[in-house]
This record gives structure tokens, sequence and C-alpha cells, in this order.
């Protein structure tokens, strides 16, 4: 049992959708330009209408949740790094083979805990601490949910 993670005991993705959905993250990859910072290390995505939908249907989040499909490619390292928006935490889904290794660091960069998520089950993660992600040999795409929060310790 980890603070930095867990494991959701919820419904698994129906097969058809996997992947559409990593068809959708790859496609996209090419509505802005290349070249621009960031381009090649982070996209996410707004899911296709029927796939949000069984999202909201069958998954235990409310309306202030979002889904989305995320991309990290062309990078072999995401850096230390606390999420934006004052996220709390995050719902992953690893659509891709697995492999990536999530780190997590205390105030003296010292890893504290890792893990690699396995494909196609849900895991909880906290990402308001310094976390990475190393063994990135190609991408990595994740049907994600979180719930945005403006600061700290919002109402939102
Ligand atoms: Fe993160």
């Amino acid at each position: 049992m980890s603070i930095y993670y867990s494991k959701l005991d919820w419904p698994t993705l129906p097969v058809q959708y996997h992947q559409e959905l990593i068809a959708l993250s790859q496609s996209a990859t090419t509505i802005r330009p290349p070249g621009q910072p960031g381009d090649n290390i982070y996209h996410h995505y707004r899911l296709p209408e029927h796939i949000e939908k069984w999202g909201r249907d069958h998954l235990p989040i409310d309306d202030r949740y979002h889904l989305r499909i995320e991309r990290f490619f062309g990078v072999s390292w995401i850096m230390p790094h606390i999420d934006r928006n004052g996220r709390i935490e995050t719902c992953n889904y690893v659509l891709s083979p697995s492999g990536p290794t999530t780190r997590w660091f205390d105030k003296d960069k010292k890893i504290v805990e890792s893990v690699v998520f396995p494909q196609h089950q849900w895991y909880r993660l906290k990402v308001d601490v310094m976390h990475d992600v190393i063994n990135l040999s190609t991408e990595r795409i994740a049907f994600t949910i979180h719930r945005p929060l403006h600061k700290l310790g919002g109402a939102g």
C-alpha cells in the first residue's frame, strides 16, 4: 500500500475503444505546428463523445472531473514536476504497452516511491508531490481523469 498511488476497482475500458483512443492521440499531434515549445512532449485531447459518455456513465466521478486522452512522446524522460492547476491526484488508464516508470521524490530530491503502471487498469496517483516518468522508450498514452482546481484548497 502506497500513499503515492493505488489501484482502483473501476470498470475497464471496453476493448473496442482502445485502438480508437490510441489512434486519436497519435493523429492529433498535427493540430499544432511542430517546433512549438512542449509540442513533442505532452498532449492531451478531449474524448470522442461516445467514449466521454461511457466514462460518465460507468466511472464513479462527478461533473467536475475532466476526461482526456494524453500522450507523452519524443522524450525518454518527463522531468520532475508538480502538476499544474493545483491538482492533487489523477486517475490513469494506460493504453500503451507497460514500461514507463513513475517516481516520486521527497524535499531532498530522494526517490521515495516508484511504480510501473500495468496496461489496462485504473490507478490513482498523487501529482501534488514532485514526480517524474522515466523509461519512455517510445510513447505513453493514457486515458486520464482529473478534477482541475485553480488553487490548492480551493472550493472547486
Ligand atoms: Fe505529472
